[in-house]
């Protein structure tokens, strides 16, 4: 199976959506009303977040989450090949000392069909309350199990790399607000992302 890993902008992006939802910048989120802007403060990535990633790979986007924010953050990954690469990655920044140790305890990777299981989406036991997905990956079979699952979950935020055509799939999500799509240019790259944002408003 190809792998394809987010970009160092890619990481950016999705931690600028977050940020951005805090502060209710309406340049980012041209749709939203002041009010529905003020309720956005609660979607914060903050310490006490639990973020997940679903088909996380090597587990770059989990570790950055974790850095950048201090949020437990985990993967899950279908593959166990890579859940050991990813665990084995993060081992090694933490005996080089490259990131602190509270990273050992803040992150967790786990060997799973995220599409074939059910129930909520959880952070080591606790609801994920921000959720991303790259979701060009997943067949529509695989993403309207995934939008059940989500229905389960008291998450707050979820950001996906959406094909327009997969925006169907999540149209079945309970109480959701969509912002507006991102368009992202990655400089020199030239990839172009389209992220999608899903606020759960029964969970704010
Ligand atoms: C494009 S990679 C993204 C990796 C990482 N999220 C990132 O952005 O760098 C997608 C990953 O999703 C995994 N995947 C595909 N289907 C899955 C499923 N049903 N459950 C869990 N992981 C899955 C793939 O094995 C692959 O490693």
């Amino acid at each position: 199976m190809g792998y394809g890993e987010v970009t160092a902008g890619g990481v950016e992006m999705v931690l600028r959506v977050f940020r951005e939802l805090g502060s209710g910048n309406r340049a980012f989120f041209p749709l939203w009303s002041v009010k529905d802007a003020l309720k956005l403060k609660s979607c914060l990535l903050t310490p006490s977040s639990r973020f997940l990633d679903i088909g996380s790979g090597l587990g770059k986007l989990v570790l950055h989450v974790a850095l950048a924010s201090g949020c437990r953050a985990a993967g899950v990954e279908i593959l166990s090949s890579r859940v050991r690469l990813a665990c084995a990655f993060r081992d090694l920044l933490l005996a080089q000392r490259k990131v602190p140790g509270w990273i050992a305890e803040a992150t967790s990777f786990i060997a799973e069909n995220a599409a074939a299981q059910r129930g909520p989406l959880l952070v080591d036991g606790a609801h994920a309350t921000h959720v991303y997905m790259f979701s060009a990956v997943f067949s529509d079979h695989d993403l309207e199990r995934l939008a059940a699952r989500l229905n389960e979950t008291r998450f707050k935020v979820l950001v996906c790399a959406l094909k327009p055509k997969q925006e169907r799939a999540f149209s079945q999500l309970d109480s959701v607000f969509k912002a507006a799509p991102v368009e992202v240019n990655m400089a020199g790259s030239g990839q172009r992302f389209r992220m999608c944002v899903f606020i759960k408003t029964s969970s704010l």
